[in-house]
C-alpha cells in the first residue's frame, strides 16, 4: 500500500481524500498499487467535513503528517508559503514525495523545491498550481519537450473571467459584477489577489518557466489589475469587434522573455474570446505544433482535486515501477527577462476632449512624436461630452508611456478615460 498524507482538508484536500476513500479500488487497479490515507492535517477538529475518516487519522499537527514513517506521499492542499514550504521541504528531505496545488508557492519558491527533490530522488508534482483541472503542466513538461514553445497565453483567473463575462453580456458594471462573484462564492471577501492580476502571474511564472525552459518568478510578470475596466469600455470594445479579457501573456522574444498580466482587448474571432464564466484556457503555440487551446474548470474542489489525484496516480505508479517523473532542468537556468518598456504592444485609448479645431492636429502630433502612429480614429459625442477612441499600430509599451504622459498634458485634452491593450491582431 502507498500512503498518502495530506495537509490540509478544504476545498480542495476534502475532494481529494473524498476520491481517494470512493475510488480506492478502482485507482489501485490504475495505479498497479493500492493507494491509501494515512494522516489528515487541518487547524480545527471541531469543523464538520464533507468526507468520513477514522478520527484517529486527523490531527491539528501538520509535523505529524511530513514525519510519519508510514507515509510516502504528502499533499499540500493548504495553501500559503508558511508553514507550507518548510513542510514540503522536510517532507522531501524525508524521501517522501509531494503534490501541491499551491501556485504562490511554486511560482517563488519551486525551484529550490525541485532542486531539493532532485537531491532527494523524490517527486514533486504540481499539476493543479495551474488552472485547476486543466492538464497543462504535464503537456508543456512531456508531450511538447520536443517543440520550441514561443507563446503562452491563458485567461487563468476565473473569478475574474467570470466578472468580465457578467459585464460583457448583462451590461453591468465591475462592482456589480463582482458583487454576483462574492454571492456566488466565486470571489473571497478581499478580491485584490484576482482583480489585481497576482494570482494570474503566479500562474504565468510557473507556465513561463516549463514553456521556455527556465525559471521566471512572479516579480518578473509585469502586472496591472481590471478593476478600471468600465461598461463603456466593453460596450466600445464591442463595437470594435473585441471582447475584454484579463490576459496572461508570456512570448519568448530572441532569448528574453515578455511576461504580462493585463486587461487586453482581443479580437472576438480568436477562441479565447469565447472562453466564458469561470473557465480557464491555455493557448500555446509552437514552431512546430503550432497552435493548441487548453480549455476546462480552473478552480473547485472536482477539478482541483482531480488534478491532484492524478499527480498522486502517477507517483504511486513511479513508486510500483521504481522510476522517477521527468522534472526537467528548467528551475536551474535564471530566465532573461525583456525590459517591460521594450516590449512592443497596440493600445486602444480613450481621450475626453475640447470640441473645438485643431484638437486632432494636436493629438496626433503628440503621438508622431513619439513614434507611434494611429491606426484608426473614432469621434464621439458633441461639445461637453466630446470623446476620441483611438486604436495604435504596435509600438514600444515605453513610447506609448511616453505618449499618454504628454497627451494629458495638453490644454485640449480634458482627460485620459481609458486605455487597454490590444492582442492578437495580424501586428501582435
Ligand atoms: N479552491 C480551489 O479551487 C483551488 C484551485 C487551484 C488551486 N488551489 C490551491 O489549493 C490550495 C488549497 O486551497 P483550498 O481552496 O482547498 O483552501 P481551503 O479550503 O482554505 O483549505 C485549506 C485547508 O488547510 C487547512 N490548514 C490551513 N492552515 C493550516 C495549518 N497551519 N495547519 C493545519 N491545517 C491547516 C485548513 O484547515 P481547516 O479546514 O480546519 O480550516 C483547510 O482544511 C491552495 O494553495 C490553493 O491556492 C485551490
Amino acid at each position: 500500500v502507498i500512503r498518502v498524507g495530506l495537509l490540509g482538508c478544504g476545498t480542495v484536500g476534502s475532494a481529494v481524500a473524498d476520491t481517494l476513500v470512493r475510488r480506492r479500488a478502482e485507482l489501485g487497479e490504475r495505479a498497479g498499487v493500492d493507494i491509501g490515507l494515512s494522516r489528515i492535517a487541518v487547524r480545527s477538529l471541531a469543523k464538520s467535513r464533507s468526507v468520513s475518516i477514522a478520527a484517529h487519522k486527523w490531527t491539528t499537527d501538520p509535523w505529524e503528517v511530513v514525519q510519519d514513517p508510514d507515509t510516502q506521499v504528502v499533499v499540500e492542499v493548504m495553501g500559503g508559503l508558511e508553514p507550507a514550504c518548510d513542510l514540503i521541504r522536510a517532507a522531501l528531505r524525508r524521501g517522501k514525495h509531494v503534490v501541491t496545488a499551491n501556485k504562490e508557492l511554486m511560482a517563488d519558491l519551486g525551484g529550490e523545491l525541485l532542486a531539493e527533490a532532485d537531491e532527494a530522488g523524490t517527486d514533486l508534482l504540481f499539476e493543479a498550481s495551474v488552472a485547476g483541472g486543466i492538464p497543462i503542466i504535464r503537456p508543456l513538461k512531456e508531450s511538447l519537450a520536443g517543440d520550441r514553445i514561443f507563446r503562452v497565453m491563458g485567461i487563468v483567473n476565473g473569478t475574474t473571467n467570470f466578472i468580465l463575462t457578467r459585464m460583457s453580456e448583462e451590461g453591468c458594471s465591475f462592482a456589480e459584477a463582482l458583487e454576483e462573484a462574492r454571492r456566488l462564492g466565486y470571489s473571497e471577501l478581499d478580491p485584490s489577489a484576482d482583480v489585481e492580476g497576482f494570482d494570474a502571474a503566479a500562474k504565468l511564472a510557473i507556465l513561463s518557466s516549463i514553456a521556455f525552459d527556465a525559471r521566471v518568478v512572479s516579480g518578473d510578470i509585469t502586472r496591472e489589475g481590471m478593476g478600471h475596466i468600465t461598461a463603456e469600455d466593453i460596450r466600445s470594445a464591442h463595437d470594435l469587434g473585441y471582447e475584454i479579457k484579463l490576459l496572461a501573456v508570456a512570448e519568448l522574444e530572441g532569448e528574453e522573455i515578455a511576461a504580462r498580466v493585463s486587461p487586453a482587448m482581443r479580437p472576438q474571432t480568436h477562441p479565447l474570446a469565447a472562453v466564458r464564466d469561470v473557465f480557464n484556457a491555455v493557448f500555446v503555440e509552437g514552431t512546430g505544433v503550432g497552435e493548441l487551446m487548453f480549455l476546462g474548470r480552473g478552480a473547485g474542489g472536482g477539478p482541483t482535486g482531480s488534478a491532484v489525484v492524478g499527480d498522486i496516480v502517477e507517483i504511486a505508479r513511479n513508486i510500483a515501477s521504481g522510476s522517477r517523473s521527468v522534472g526537467g532542468g528548467w528551475y536551474r537556468r535564471p530566465a532573461s527577462i525583456k525590459n517591460p518598456d521594450d516590449a512592443v504592444a497596440r493600445y486602444y485609448v480613450v481621450l475626453s476632449v475640447l470640441d473645438q479645431p485643431g484638437v486632432l492636429a494636436a493629438i496626433a502630433s503628440v503621438f508622431a512624436h513619439h513614434g507611434v502612429s494611429i491606426a484608426s480614429v473614432r469621434q464621439e459625442g458633441r461639445r461637453e461630452e466630446a470623446t476620441l477612441v483611438l486604436i495604435t499600430h504596435a509600438a514600444s509599451e515605453g513610447a506609448h508611456v511616453a505618449t499618454f504622459k504628454d497627451l494629458v498634458a495638453l490644454d485640449v485634452v480634458k482627460s485620459l478615460r481609458s486605455k487597454m491593450r490590444v492582442v492578437g491582431t495580424d501586428e501582435g
